[in-house]
């Protein structure tokens, strides 16, 4: 099933394996193909599937809208009903991370586990708004070419590879300008969800890369701490991609965590 067919859009999906469903969720401004390292390691004991979410990726375009994070969440717990399928092993990364978060105050039910890598909880500030805003305006004035040069700088650690900065361009190069306002104003307007973690009973992972500037080890640990049954992975080498940095040791997080169930 390459794609999911809805009444309003057409969501492109990446699967891979079989047994019990892992759902993974991409960050801003990537897609799906940001999980390919994991899902081929994965795929072994898992039917790994990586949605391209509302807009990303091989989905269908959108046209200005306002991507919220719920709107996202409804559409995963659609795929799993177009797959007949109850619950999964949801991992999301940063923006995906906001996503699963707003998926487990959703459909809790519907949680096996959650991983929530390079991610947090907490709304923007007021600061990180206007920032938002000003990252939409320079998106349409002055291409995406504008913003990819900052995004590596920031989504990545020093010691990050040329294939990594490779697979970050031509993500932030691919993705459609209508999307990136989309999902900036999409996050600017997220609500906070620190008052969800204490509710998520699953096991759980919070993953982090030593280098991760954007959401830090310490709001890392503080998140890990919340949460009733969190294992702290901190991962070496890597920022704030670490399954395209260090995708070795993401695996084994991600491993672990599965097998906990
Ligand atoms: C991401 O990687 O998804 C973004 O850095 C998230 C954000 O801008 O808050």
């Amino acid at each position: 099933m390459p794609y999911a067919e809805f009444d309003d859009t057409r969501l492109h999906i990446r699967q891979l394996g079989g047994g019990p469903v892992a759902l993974f969720i991409h960050g801003f401004p990537l897609d799906s193909t940001m999980w390919i390292d994991q899902l081929s390691a994965l795929s072994e004991t898992r039917r790994c599937i990586a949605v391209d979410l509302r807009g990303f990726g091989r989905s269908a375009p959108v046209n200005g809208e306002t991507l919220t994070m719920e709107r996202h969440a409804a559409d995963l717990a659609g795929v799993l009903d177009l797959i007949s399928v109850e619950t999964a092993d949801v991992v999301g990364l940063s923006m995906g991370g906001y996503v699963a978060l707003a998926f487990a105050e959703m459909y809790p039910e519907r949680l096996r586990t959650l991983a929530l890598i390079d991610t947090r909880a907490e709304p923007d500030s007021p600061e990180a708004k206007q920032g938002r805003e000003a990252m939409a305006e320079r998106v349409v004035t002055e291409g995406r070419a504008a913003i990819a040069e900052g995004m590596q700088q920031a989504l990545l650690g020093p010691k990050a590879s040329l294939a990594a900065k490779a697979r970050l361009r031509t993500m932030i190069e691919g993705c459609p300008h209508e999307t990136i306002v989309g999902a900036l104003l999409g996050m600017r307007d997220r609500p906070g969800r620190s008052h969800v973690l204490g509710s998520i009973e699953v096991p759980s992972a919070v993953v982090v890369g030593e280098h991760d500037t954007v959401t830090t080890p310490d709001s890392a640990a503080e998140m890990a701490d919340a949460l009733p049954d969190a294992v702290l992975v901190t991962i070496p080498d890597a920022g704030h991609l670490t399954p395209i940095e260090q995708p070795q040791a993401v695996n084994a997080a991600l491993r672990d965590l599965f097998g906990r169930t």
